[in-house]
């Protein structure tokens, strides 16, 4: 077979094809990239949480007492309204107050970490106590001294150093003298967090997302964006300033968001890494417009101020410290706008009046305050492509810039549907797909999942010019703690484990590129079935002036392609050759680069299984 570039055949392709896709879910905040190590640090996990399945998860979730010490929850002395609950300490003899994080805590030898709580005196009597950090066994790795000595709340921090290793530590307030304290926001933070920022991220996981180089990166949902029910939509106000003041709320996967993660940290991490910010917020309706089984939304009443929200959310994000909200960003640290081009507008909504009326007011109101903001609508949920009818209608009606598709298929799908966009009109709006991923029976990342995506991929450069962003879904699980499978990035406490689908989604980001170079493909063998299985695209970046070929092989067999460079390539240049390859179940694989020399009108062999990239510099 061959593969024939048409270097005289190009066109322009959006430069921001692959991102991420982060959601709250699977743990992949609180106890996952948000690096805070104590659990329940706020006393705010409620029954309802979890929608009381699991009676251990209240107030005192991951908390013991020891000793003579006695803990009750309180609400009445808060620190803020949003964060009602606190615990009671009565010491009466020595004991301890322990949290034992998420599934533990772990340490590493030198490391410091820093502690802080709010505390206050409730009697008056001085309370001295020891901070620690202690093995199962008892032994103390890190301590410092504590004197509870205000009647006010009052905020301390202290450093401590872990002096040994440890994957399953837990946290102790050791009380030395009686007395009766008020704590809240117990928090343990390590310092070395990603690009060492303050309330930061995990950074061996931030790394490994970073190491994408995804181009967007899309937050906080997903569902968790729109929430379950009125109650549950995500407010980005709620999740800004100091963290006793942010306001916590149930996720809707079953666990607590305490919102240490909020918008700052979300705009934050996509200036660390140089990804275009792509919020997404509720369209003034939880999911599937549900309340109760209920069709609902934001009552008619209180639209205009949710509109706001939403118009402050882009002041906050781009605006001067002669505005309000763009004033408060600066007066949180961050001077420089963050320079937000896109926002979403609902996440997978089911386009009902109740839906339509609510999007169509905020769509509104953002382009005539700011017509520059790309707004990206969404088109509802797929099933079998019936139910996007609606979607699009409403997105030809209000001539939407962009809409958001989402879809979860089998490998087959990915493979047979790959003219799905080559059909979509280019006069109509373009394309996120927000959410996609390929699922196989048990739900494995594997490599026959990854490289249905990767051939998907070569159709989606293919019509790049309609495809303007694609983001696989989702993005982070904590093993132990999935609600979704499968996912991109595996993670534990100790470390984190990237999948085939991980390596596909980096092979495209990295080796992404502005301009699709046309290519005539030819398979020997003349099988539909077989001519599906391997999949090619071209594309050119014109920042290095590389050339860079892409070649999915999903055939048991290798098959050898003449690549007819035509006048991309006049002698013989050298190259880098990429390629991830295994047995279509394996699940922990990683590409192998080498330099190759290319030249023009040679054979290259494409091994079974494999997703090849091809890179060469013209000039
Ligand atoms: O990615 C997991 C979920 O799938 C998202 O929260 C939702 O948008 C979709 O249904």
């Amino acid at each position: 077979g061959s593969i024939s570039l048409e270097p005289n055949r190009r066109k322009e392709i959006s430069d921001l094809l692959v991102g991420v896709f982060f959601e709250d879910i699977n743990y992949a905040a609180d106890g996952g990239l948000y690096a805070e190590l104590i659990q329940n640090r706020d006393f705010e996990y409620s029954l309802s949480d979890r929608e009381g399945r699991d009676k251990s998860w209240n107030a005192m979730h991951s908390w013991s007492s020891t000793g003579g010490v006695n803990v009750i929850i309180d609400t009445t002395h808060y620190i803020h309204i949003n964060n009602k609950h606190h615990a009671l300490v009565n010491v009466g003899s020595a004991g301890a107050l322990r949290n034992t994080g998420f599934d533990g805590i772990v340490l590493r030898k030198g490391q410091t970490y820093e502690f802080s709580c709010f505390s206050k005196l409730m009697n008056g009597k001085v309370v001295q106590a020891n901070v620690k950090l202690v093995r199962p066994n008892g032994e103390v790795l890190a301590t410092q001294k504590l004197s509870v000595s205000t009647v006010k709340w009052k905020q301390q921090s202290l450093v401590l150093k872990a002096t040994a290793d440890e994957d399953k530590a837990s946290f102790e307030i050791e009380f030395t003298t009686p007395g009766v304290v008020a704590l809240d926001m117990i928090s343990v933070f390590p310092q070395n967090t990603f690009k060492g920022r303050k309330n930061g991220l995990r950074a061996d996981l931030a790394n490994v997302i970073a190491d994408l180089h995804p181009r967007f990166i899309r937050f906080p949902g997903g569902c968790v964006a729109h929430g379950d029910g009125v109650h549950n939509i995500y407010h980005w106000k709620n999740t800004i300033g100091p963290l006793e003041a942010r306001k916590p709320q149930r996720n809707l996967w079953g666990y607590h968001q305490t919102a240490g993660l909020g918008y700052l940290e979300y705009f934050q991490f996509c200036e660390d890494v140089g990804a275009e910010p792509v919020p997404v917020v509720a369209a003034g309706v939880p999911c599937q417009n549900s309340v109760g089984g209920q069709q609902g939304g934001i009552p008619e009443s209180e639209m205009d101020s949710y509109v706001q929200d939403i118009l402050d959310l882009i002041e906050f994000a781009n605006g001067d410290g002669k505005t309000t909200w763009g004033k408060k960003r600066i007066a949180l640290g961050h001077p420089k706008p963050f320079n937000l081009k896109y926002i979403g507008i609902g996440n997978e909504d089911l386009i009902t009046d109740v839906f339509e009326a609510r999007f169509v007011k905020i769509h509104e109101a953002v382009k005539r305050k700011y017509p520059d903001i790309t707004v990206i609508g969404t088109v509802g949920p797929f099933y079998q492509g019936t139910d996007y009818v609606e979607g699009w209608k409403l997105a030809d009606q209000l001539r939407l810039e962009m809409v958001d598709e989402h879809y979860y298929e089998s490998p087959g799908w990915f493979i047979y549907n790959q003219d799905f966009y080559d059909r979509y009109d280019r006069s109509k709006s373009k394309v996120y797909l927000g959410e996609y991923a390929s699922h196989l029976p048990g739900r494995p990342n594997n490599l026959e999942t990854a490289l249905s995506e990767a051939i998907y991929l070569t159709a989606l450069e293919r019509n790049g010019d309609v495809v303007t962003m694609a983001s696989y879904a989702p993005l982070l699980a904590k093993e132990g703690h999935t609600q979704w499978n499968p996912d991109m990035i595996y993670f534990n406490n100790q470390s984190v484990t990237t999948t085939p689908g991980y390596e596909v989604q980096r092979m495209f980001s990295v080796h992404g590129g502005n301009e699709y170079i046309s290519s005539n493909t030819v398979i020997d063998h003349r099988d539909n079935a077989v001519m599906k299985r391997i999949g090619t695209s071209v594309v050119y970046d014109r920042k290095t002036g590389d050339v860079i070929i892409k070649v999915v092989n999903l055939l048991p067999v290798q098959c050898d392609l003449k690549i007819n460079l035509n006048e991309l390539l006049m002698g013989e240049v050298p190259a880098k050759l990429i390629t991830l390859t295994g047995e279509p179940g394996e699940k922990n694989l990683r590409p192998q680069e080498k330099d190759i020399r290319l030249s023009r009108d040679r054979v290259y062999a494409f091994p079974p299984y494999s997703l090849s990239v091809i890179r060469y510099r013209t000039s």
